[in-house]
């Protein structure tokens, strides 16, 4: 009987047109490039001017399809790690699948905060193996901007929006998943909280949520500089693989400090983390598909190539993880 694995088919990204550079937001808020800067790596983000999280997923996949030869009706699966989906119902992944006439794709939201690519690829790997259609769209799409409160500077400088895209391909004997480490820690879930709305009908005394995104940086920025490096360290372990084997660690980008302390605690260089964090921000679930999508597309990750690519996010929840993939 054969044996079905997944792999990286192609991949792409969409970032709305308007750049915004910390100069700007010190017109907005009591800020500086400086302190943005030095505390966190951003220099700019991308900011929508209306478009919504299915826009961006929309571009990001017709993208990942362009750069392939597969027919969007051979899609059986479109999963859309999301934060700030456009609504409740329907979901973005299902607007993804009517965009793009997937009609033979289940298509549904999964909801991990900076996570959620990490998780996306996960289960999809797992459903792939096992689905009529040999291919599926695993997607990080998000619009930071509509959940921040412009007048808080800890938390508006830090996001930026956009939306990456994956492809994935079901074949006999690969074997590119080589091994996962996923963790959630619910009691920690008050460190960052966004969305929250009002139970609101005629039993209800009122209530006062707002909605907006509320993070506890410093907190969170101490658990993920203990943990991430334990789940990389997991990973490698469990699957026999030596460090100085990876050719790359992709880091979710929400602070290039904690990316630089990753590194240091794992003994390898900083020229093994790609970064872009300076040009998008932190772009929640669409970070790691984006920094993906831009080092195939510079040929410094080639596909089909047998290298070794740890893939590792933290983010709301609290929710954490890292893939080793041979892409
Ligand atoms: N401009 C100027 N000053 C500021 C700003 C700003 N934008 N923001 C905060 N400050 C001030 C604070 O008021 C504080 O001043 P004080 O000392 O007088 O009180 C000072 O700067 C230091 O603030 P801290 O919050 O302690 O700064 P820190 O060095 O921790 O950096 C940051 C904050 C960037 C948020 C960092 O903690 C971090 O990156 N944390 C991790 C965030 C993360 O990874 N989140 C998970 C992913 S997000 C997701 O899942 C959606």
């Amino acid at each position: 009987m054969k044996t079905f694995g997944v792999t990286i088919h192609s991949t792409g990204r969409y970032l709305p047109e308007n750049s915004v550079y910390n100069e700007t937001l010190t017109q907005w808020m009591d800020t500086s490039d400086e302190w943005i800067n030095k505390r966190t790596g951003i220099k700019k983000r991308h900011l929508s001017t209306g478009q919504d999280t299915s826009d961006l997923c929309i571009e990001a996949s017709k993208k990942a399809l362009d750069k392939s030869d597969v027919d969007s009706s051979q899609i059986g699966l479109i999963i859309v790690a999301t934060m700030t989906p456009d609504s409740q119902s329907p979901s973005v992944a299902s607007k993804v699948q009517a965009a793009l006439k997937a009609n033979n794709a289940v298509a549904f939201d999964l909801s991990a905060a900076c996570s959620g690519f990490i998780y996306g690829l996960s289960v999809a790997e797992k459903m792939l193996r096992h689905m009529t259609f040999p291919y599926a769209l695993v997607i990080g799409g998000e619009v930071m901007s509509k959940t921040l409160d412009w007048n808080d500077r800890k938390t508006a400088v830090l996001f930026g929006d956009g939306a990456g895209a994956v492809l994935l391909k079901r074949e006999a004997d690969a074997e590119a998943f080589i091994a996962e480490d996923l963790h959630t820690d619910g009691e920690k879930g008050d460190a960052l909280v966004s969305g929250e709305q009002d139970v609101n009908n005629p039993l209800c005394v009122s209530q006062e949520k707002n909605g907006y995104l509320t993070m506890d940086g410093r907190a969170i920025f101490n658990f993920v500089t203990k943990t991430i490096p334990k789940s990389i360290n997991l990973v490698l372990e469990n699957s026999h693989t030596e460090l100085q084997d990876v050719d790359y660690l992709l880091l979710h980008q929400a602070n290039a400090r904690i990316i630089e302390i990753v590194s240091k605690k794992l003994g390898s260089p900083l020229s093994k983390f790609p970064m872009n964090i300076q040009d998008y921000g932190n772009t929640s679930a669409a970070s790691l598909p984006i920094l993906l999508d831009e080092l195939i597309e510079d040929n410094t990750i080639r596909l089909g190539s047998g290298q070794k690519i740890v893939l590792s996010a933290f983010g709301g929840g609290l929710t954490w993880g890292t893939l080793l993939i041979k892409i």
